[in-house]
């Protein structure tokens, strides 16, 4: 029987086969709806492990012109980079799917979003958290009105973020570096998912709290949203307490994991040079997402306040507390946030489906991280221009 156009699996290119691109390969290869077709990667050594997937890997994204029929592009690459090779391959004609932050600050996001619109293609931003399966399910029960007006959301996330091993582009702010920009932009993405109205203020304090390893490690930020809603991100990457702790002891990726089990980085790599560092990052990189979590993702935790009762995520589901008493929602697991994303996206790329990470939510996103480290600085409440 013939393939249909709404069946033929869509040809996608990863560029950058690090952390992030590595963590998608098991969703990718899992899903009839992709092939995948060619890897760009411009380190000699990751080539080498990028070779064990069986398919061209090249150096420069130009160079998947040689790829007959792309569908599309995934850019996994370090967010300095992101905003030209997807502008390059939105003119290539390909969709693109750019992991978060979409970029290194607002002004590239928007020239991004542009691009396109001019090129006629479209523009995903993730993986974010907000594809996680607790958090899509508060969101439809907070659109469903049975908890009445969502009131506050507050999520809370403790890690060993800072002493990771890390480019050195990852802990500079300005570009697009340190935990508001990287882990913030997460965070947004769950609180604007759950509020679900424009971000009308924004105030924040940031702490760059180790002059051994300068960067921002923490953030405390305020958000008040039009539809009469607030919300709160605590984030915490000094290698202190864990939010595991509130999470019943499961990881960011739905894994068990104990005190004693987390592998958490406490300033090891103070004397390290670049390159060690870099070792280090490529070596965490085979390992640091894992796929077919037994549990539920948690980063960090978000409670969410309705009129009618509160709900937060468990390692099964969610949790909702009503006037009648508590119930668990238990979700199905056998699912991660990344498949999630593909499905948004084979969605948006066959034009049967709107997704709603499109470039606009990731350039919003952006500007109110950008928004959040403006207010630190100024000491006073930042208003979100429409
Ligand atoms: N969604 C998530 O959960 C998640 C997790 C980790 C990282 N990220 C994001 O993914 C992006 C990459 O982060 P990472 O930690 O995977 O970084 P990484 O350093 O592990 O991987 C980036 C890869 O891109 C390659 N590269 C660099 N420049 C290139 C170029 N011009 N062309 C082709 N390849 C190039 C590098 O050699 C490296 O292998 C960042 O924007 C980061 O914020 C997202």
């Amino acid at each position: 029987m013939a393939t249909t156009e709404a069946q033929r699996p869509l040809r996608i290119a990863m560029v950058g086969h690090g952390a992030a691109a590595q963590a998608f390969v098991p969703a990718l290869q899992n899903n009839p709806q992709f092939a995948l077709v060619a890897i760009v990667e411009n380190n000699a050594q990751v080539q080498a492990s990028a070779k064990a997937l069986g398919v061209p890997v090249f150096s420069q994204l130009e160079d998947l012109k040689q790829i007959a029929h792309l569908d599309g592009v995934y850019i996994a690459t370090p967010t300095p980079c992101h905003a030209e090779q997807c502008i390059q391959a939105l003119a290539n004609g390909w969709h693109v799917l750019v992991e978060k932050p979409m970029s290194s600050n607002a002004a590239e996001a928007l020239r991004m979003v542009s691009a396109a619109q001019q090129f006629g293609k479209t523009i995903t931003v993730g993986h974010s958290h907000s594809f996680d399966a607790p958090i899509q399910a508060m969101r439809r029960i907070i659109q469903s009105g049975e908890l009445g007006a969502v009131q506050m959301v507050n999520t809370w996330c403790y890690t060993d973020w800072v002493y990771r091993p890390r480019r050195p582009e990852e802990l500079d702010p300005a570009l697009g570096g340190g935990v508001t920009f990287r882990q913030g932009a997460h965070q947004i993405d769950i609180l604007r998912a759950l509020c679900g109205a424009k971000v009308q203020t924004v105030k924040a304090k940031v702490f760059n709290s180790d002059p051994q390893r300068q960067t921002i490690g923490a953030h405390a930020i305020y958000l008040d949203f039009e539809n009469g809603s607030a919300a709160t991100a605590i984030y915490n990457g000094y290698a202190g307490l864990s939010s595991m702790d509130w999470t019943h002891q499961v990881s960011e990726w739905g894994f068990l994991q104990t005190a004693e089990q987390r592998p958490w980085k406490r300033r090891p790599l103070q004397h390290a040079t670049a390159e060690q560092e870099l070792a280090a990052k490529q070596e965490r990189a085979k390992t640091a997402i894992p796929a077919s979590a037994p549990w539920q993702p948690h980063f960090g935790l978000t409670v969410v306040s309705c009129t009618l009762g509160d709900m937060r995520q468990t390692p099964e589901g969610i949790l909702i507390a009503t006037a009648d008493g508590e119930r668990e929602l238990k979700l199905p697991h056998h699912l991660s946030p990344r498949d999630g994303v593909l499905e948004e996206i084979a969605e948006v790329w066959r034009g049967t489906g709107p997704g709603w990470h499109d470039g606009q939510w990731g350039y919003e996103n952006l500007r109110i991280c950008e928004a959040a480290i403006a207010s630190a600085h100024s000491g006073r409440e930042w208003v979100m221009t429409p």
